[in-house]
């Protein structure tokens, strides 16, 4: 069998041509590198947020500098400290449960179901008197149950914080992530559905929390035409520095408009993979909340047990798709692989968040078999990315190359 010739999946990155070189270009030569001065008159950053609010259809939006910062961001806007739990699902990337200890706060693993998001009944059993956040990852592509979760958290009056970073323009019931919950965040880092390179954004209906996210993501203030300015008490901050540079709203402000394209490639790219794999061997996929929110970049192959996984992925390997894992190995994705949630490192010498007062009922446990019905699912399936560019050929080759493996993984 020929070997696949597979491209990387860096999803907005094969889209850059010259409308992002021209902006870019623009930024340089006007001087205009910072979005609130400069020796020319910036524009990119204001034009991103202005474009992301009627994509997303939000109230707010706010372009930072990443997705790890608009997660500590929010969760500082929303008054997450000492004393509050956080719930988070076992699949997701280490900044996600690294934004919640930023806030000296614990975060509390919920299990993922088949669609490898958040499970809204596992996530009912692990609310206590302490959970002051949900927040649910639209992980790998696909949008979360979000009108269950979002019925949990209101019976329990709990905010929510939508992690949107791999699932950029996915859509719930018509409706685009990010805009369910309290607040959104996106990552437009190089292996997400749009890129900057680095580079973020906030989107929130609320008033309060958007200003709140503001004075924290800047100096702790507001701005007004683009100078510092005191706002009301409850939006001043301590601020991170995490302002959105020019040169990324310049390639950011391009790409919001090419990224139903490349959602729409992906999707087509992978179902008409899944669609050549539906007769393929002991192949369950993964289960879709809403398969036409699906913003496609990965498919989710489901085994019927770890060694038929790990004998395909090294298959799949062998034959080319250099990229395709097993999840349980996915590095930082999953809650067992990060050292310092498992060792509770602490963020200082003092010990904190872990030995604060306000935390002493938080005691949990980060060791793998905290979350057995996602370790079984995590130990026995398979990741493979799609990427944004595809040739049939490409296509064709991949979809033979999983049916070889599946067919002689036992
Ligand atoms: C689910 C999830 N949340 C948050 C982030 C953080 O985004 P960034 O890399 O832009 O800081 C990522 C990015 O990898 C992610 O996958």
């Amino acid at each position: 069998m020929k070997n696949v010739d597979w491209p990387f999946e860096f999803p907005g990155a094969y889209w850059i041509d010259e409308k992002e070189e021209n902006a870019v270009a623009d930024v340089i030569k006007n001087g205009s590198l910072f979005r609130y001065y400069g020796l020319g008159k910036a524009k990119y950053v204001d034009m991103f947020e202005a474009k992301a609010k009627a994509f997303y259809n939000s109230k707010y939006a706010l372009a930072v500098n990443s997705g790890t910062g608009a997660l500590i961001t929010c969760m500082q806007a929303l008054g997450i400290g000492p004393g509050c739990e956080v719930l988070i699902p076992a699949f997701m990337w280490v900044a996600t449960v690294g934004a919640v200890i930023a806030n000296n706060a614990i975060p509390v693993l919920c299990e993922v179901d088949e669609s490898f998001c958040i499970d809204p009944i596992d996530l009912e059993k692990k609310i206590t008197p302490r959970t002051k956040l949900i927040v649910p990852i639209h992980m790998a592509g696909t949008p979360c149950n979000m009108d269950v979760i979002m019925d949990v958290a209101k019976d329990y009056n709990i905010a929510v914080l939508e992690d949107c970073a791999q699932c950029n323009g996915g859509e719930y019931k018509g409706k685009k992530v990010g805009t369910f919950g309290d607040m959104g965040i996106f990552s437009l880092q190089i292996n997400k559905n749009m890129t900057s390179g680095e580079g973020g954004l906030i989107t929130t209906y609320d008033e309060d929390l958007y200003y709140r996210a503001f004075s924290g993501h800047d100096m702790g203030l507001i701005r007004v035409n683009g100078r510092l300015s005191i706002p009301d008490p409850f939006a001043i901050s301590w601020g991170q520095g995490r302002r959105m540079p020019e040169l990324c709203g310049a390639v950011a402000s391009v790409q919001i408009d090419k990224l139903p394209g490349i959602i729409a490639n992906m999707r087509a790219s992978k179902n008409r993979i899944k669609k050549s794999l539906e007769s393929a061997a002991g192949l369950n996929s993964r289960k879709l909340n809403d398969a036409k929110g699906d913003t496609g970049p990965f498919i989710i192959m489901i085994l019927d047990n770890e060694a038929k996984a790990v004998s395909a992925v090294n298959k799949m390997k062998e034959s080319g798709l250099h990229n395709v894992f097993r999840i349980a190995d996915y590095g930082l994705h999953i809650y067992y692989n990060i050292p310092s949630l498992v060792n509770k490192v602490p963020l200082s010498p003092a010990g904190n968040p872990w030995n604060l007062s306000e935390n002493s009922e938080s005691v949990y446990n980060y060791q793998k078999g905290s979350c057995p019905k996602s370790d079984d699912l995590f130990s026995r399936s398979i990741l493979l990315p799609i990427p944004s560019k595809l040739s049939l050929e490409q296509e064709t080759q991949a979809a033979e190359a999983v049916r070889e493996a599946l067919k002689y993984s036992n």
